[in-house]
């Protein structure tokens, strides 16, 4: 029976072009996840989009001479490329500056407020005291109360990671003149935390299959919740639906209040783009579909206790009660599929380093297939990874080159030189059975660890079906059976059966690959569909923007052996992967030179 799967993806910040680092916590995983989930037949719902409030935008324009607006247009378009280029099957790829987002962000933000969850009340906030104009969080500069940092912000601690106040600052000051800020009362809204501290621990108590580090993390959290300020003092984000609040032009919904509601504006979305605007319903409403959230570990805390949270409070289901709101009654996520961090030479992937490496400049030269392979067999999925150029080109040339790319292109070959298309069996001998049958054993084994999210593990499964045929083909010798052509031919008719199921295997770590295989083997049409980017009118009254959508309904990739079929013709292949000059695993490319100091 076809499932409903929610695949909601975290949303990046439009501040800059994605590095490697991004893509490998939130992107690749995500898709490999949901191409197999489709695959396998079910209905998948992807979303997610660039997240273009608060802070982290504001710094950046600032920095770039840009207005927030500005900022947010220039790198969304980047970011779309960037993952229309990597080939992330998303249903729908949008952003937080649309009409629907900001209508359901303070539909749900009233649900809160109307079931008693959100608060207003007092708080100290940065004034200046020669301009009297507020300071907003990013304009407060100190020392961290946490790590003893001395360039901490007033919104958080580069250093340690930690979100700060600025009335937490160790001698605040002014980044704009120096001064010191005054703190006056400031009135915020405050997500009443505490009072889910039930109705959140019990729900994690039955969260029994997420990772353990996870787990832990969000009951430890769990245990000591404090009231949360979900409004901040910013020109730059969803205006507070309220009278007397909506006015004021320096109060905004928090970015992460907003971003957060993104996974369910996202899906409305997309639904008022098809032909039921009520299809979101399928995949939030139903207490059969499921939700997996993709992440880096630094969002667990935003997945794993806050957005429950406010899921809790508009279902009127948090300890106080209440009533859904406009809703209905959402689901929760049933997992929250997290990384680590990907480093380079030891430290976290930071633009201020000086150590990155951008996605686009990455495609450019090297295409996404081999990116999103190095991602998913050495990426950072149960611990922090050091990326090297070595090891990206000794994978490549070894293992996608010269094990995956040989088999394709000897078993093509051979096949197409011989007999010109796919020959026919005659009487398959137990070494042929054996063969066969280690591949259609994998459908079960790379399935079952893909639908739990071990991509390492399933793609060393799916690497080790490559490995038998390789060395099938070396035992077999089929290129020394002119004497014996129906041998030979059943040997390459098991070997290109063989190339077909791994190739779908693969198909979900390498679909643009997988397609280029596909037509090798003389099929037409398209195997593993692709992301598109459209522009799209915003639904509201706002500007129009690029999208990413897909037509996935219709690609001919299924999560299942199929019988190659006798008598295609077969042409002469082309390399599937180039291989890589090994100076490049010591020097590093042009764009990323590996820095010796
Ligand atoms: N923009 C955040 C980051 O890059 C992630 C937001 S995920 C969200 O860390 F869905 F909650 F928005
Ligand atoms: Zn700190």
């Amino acid at each position: 029976m076809s499932s409903r799967v929610l695949t909601a993806v975290a949303w990046p910040y439009a501040n800059g072009p994605r590095h490697i680092g991004h893509v490998s916590g939130f992107g690749v995983p995500s898709d490999v996840f949901s191409r197999y989930q489709r695959m396998a037949g079910n209905r998948v719902l992807m979303v997610s989009g660039t997240d273009e409030h608060g802070t982290p935008i504001q710094v950046q324009a600032d920095a770039e001479g840009l207005t927030a607006r500005q900022l947010a247009d220039k790198y969304n378009r980047v970011i779309v490329e960037d993952l229309q280029g990597l080939g992330l099957g998303y249903d729908l790829f949008t952003r937080t500056t649309t009409s629907v987002h900001y209508e359901v962000v303070q539909d749900l933000f009233l649900a809160l407020y109307n079931n008693g969850y959100v608060v207003a009340k007092t708080a100290m906030g940065a004034i200046s005291p020669s301009t009297g104009r507020t300071l907003p969080d990013r304009y407060v500069e100190g020392t961290c109360p946490i790590c003893g940092y001395d360039g901490a912000r007033g919104d958080q601690c580069d250093n340690c990671g930690n979100q700060l106040d600025p009335a937490d600052l160790i001698n605040p000051r002014s980044k704009i003149n120096g001064e010191t800020p005054k703190f006056v009362e400031t009135e915020h809204f405050f997500l009443d935390l505490p009072a889910f501290a039930e109705s959140l621990g019990s729900w994690l108590t039955t969260r029994s299959d997420w990772r353990p580090n996870v787990i832990k993390f969000a009951t430890n959290l769990v245990n000591d919740l404090k009231p949360r300020a979900i409004t901040r003092d910013l020109d730059w984000g969803v205006p507070i639906p309220l009278d007397g609040w909506r006015e004021q032009s320096m109060k905004r919904l928090y970015v992460w209040f907003d971003a957060v509601i993104g996974y369910l504006s996202a899906s409305v979305e997309w639904a008022r783009r098809g032909p039921d605007r009520d299809a979101w319903k399928q995949w939030w409403c139903d207490p059969e579909a499921t939700g997996y959230y993709f992440m880096g570990k630094d969002n667990i805390v935003f997945h794993s206790v806050i957005w429950p949270a406010l899921l809790l409070g508009q279902n009127g289901a948090g300890d106080k009660g209440g009533e859904p709101g406009v809703f209905g009654t959402l689901n929760l996520p049933n997992e929250i599929v997290s990384s680590e961090f990907l480093t380079m030479s030891g430290s976290k992937f930071s633009t201020s380093r000086g150590t990155v490496i951008y996605v686009g400049d990455f495609l450019k030269e090297f295409g996404p297939d081999a990116l999103r392979y190095f991602i998913s067999v050495a990426g950072p999925e149960n611990q922090d990874t050091d990326f090297t150029w070595d090891e990206f080109v000794r994978r490549t040339n070894f293992e996608l080159a010269n094990e995956w790319g040989n088999l394709v292109n000897r078993s093509i070959s051979m096949a197409h030189k011989n007999v010109g298309a796919v020959p026919k069996p005659i009487a398959p001998t137990d070494a042929d059975h054996e063969l066969l049958a280690v591949s259609r054993a994998g459908f079960d084994t790379v399935g079952d660890l893909l639908a739990r999210s071990r991509f390492k593990q399933a793609l060393g499964e799916a690497m080790r079906v490559i490995g038998s045929a390789n060395k099938y083909l070396s035992d077999q010798e089929p290129w020394k059976r002119k004497d014996d052509p129906e041998r030979r031919d059943t040997i390459l008719h098991t070997a290109l059966q063989v190339v077909q199921d791994a190739n779908t295997l693969l198909t979900p770590f390498m679909p643009h690959a997988a397609q280029k295989v596909h037509n090798a083997l003389g099929g037409s049409g398209v195997w593993a569909a692709q992301p598109e980017i459209r522009q799209v009118d915003d639904l509201g009254d706002g500007p129009g923007y690029p999208v990413l959508m897909g037509d996935y309904a219709g690609e001919q990739a299924a999560w299942a052996s199929s019988p190659i079929e006798v008598g295609r013709p077969l042409d002469k292949p082309s390399p599937l992967f180039g291989k890589l000059d090994p100076k490049l695993g010591e020097t590093g490319p042009e764009w990323a030179p590996i820095q010796t100091s």
